[in-house]
């Protein structure tokens, strides 16, 4: 298969990125598009040319590391598949591509396809996560769980942090990112006790971070990889809402 590829190049922050036209001729309908690209990099790097960075791990849809816009739509034009996991059969001989970065403020480009999403860390810094003991396994088979709750907190937790949903929101929202963390602990007992905590330290993070507000527009659902649902959106909303009404500020021993 020949392939066109226009990518979005860029050396670094500050340089001003531009699209650039390959002829890509050795492109295989079993490879995946990352050994598309690796293919197009070893052409490039035998050339004397630099290879195009892109961002990626294990090239399995588990880690979250890879993403980029092909013509338009995160991570391609397969529903519910990664940018590892698309594979080259689903594009025609002479296909016209383009490739470029996620674009949102919050995530600023770092080389080429390659941004820094570092943000979605320090949204999970802000409460993303259970701090007291929750035992071993034999402690956690002893609690009790709904299996519908236990359902749907496996498919909130099925986020890998990927950045689609930002990226194809008009507004560059993290709504659906945030509200699947929120979800995947406050569906669960061991979520409870810092439940509230985690929906007022979390959003404020968002806040911080420079991503836009959820307006209910739905790309993000119809782009994320892992088929996360709006509803995740709606759960982090009714927590963040009662959390206003009903925490108080932390109080430290002594204070009181
Ligand atoms: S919600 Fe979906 S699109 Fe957004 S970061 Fe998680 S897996 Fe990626
Ligand atoms: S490289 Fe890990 S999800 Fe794509």
């Amino acid at each position: 298969m020949k392939l066109t590829l226009h990518i979005w190049r860029q050396k670094s922050p500050n340089h001003i990125g531009r699209m650039v036209q390959y002829e890509h001729a050795n492109v295989n309908p079993h490879m995946s598009f990352l050994e598309m690209l690796d293919v197009l990099n070893e052409e490039l790097i035998a050339k004397g040319e630099e290879p195009v960075a892109f961002d990626h791990d294990c090239r399995e849809g588990i880690c979250g590391s890879c993403g980029f816009m092909v013509n338009g739509v995160a991570h391609g034009p397969q529903p519910a598949t990664t940018v590892c996991q698309l594979h080259m059969r689903h594009f025609k001989d002479g296909d016209v591509l383009y490739l470029e970065p996620w674009r949102a403020r919050a995530f600023p480009v770092i080389k080429d396809l390659v941004v820094d999403r570092s943000a979605f860390d320090r949204i999970i810094t802000a409460g993303g996560y259970v701090s007291a003991s929750t035992g071993s396994a034999q402690d956690a088979n002893n609690i009790l769980i709904p299996k519908r709750d236990a359902d749907l907190a496996m498919d909130a937790a099925a986020c890998i942090g990927c950045g689609a949903c930002v990226a194809a929101c008009p507004n560059a929202a993290s709504a659906l990112f945030t509200g699947a963390k929120i979800s995947h602990l406050s569906l669960l007992p061991q979520g409870q006790p810092e439940r509230f905590k985690r929906a007022l330290g979390m959003v404020a993070q968002v806040k911080q971070e420079l991503f836009g507000s959820c307006t209910n527009i739905g790309e993000c659902e119809a782009v994320c990889p892992k088929e996360i649902k709006l509803e995740v959106i709606a759960r982090m909303n009714r927590d963040y809402l009662k959390a206003s009404w009903t925490e108080r500020p932390e109080i430290t021993r002594g204070d009181d």
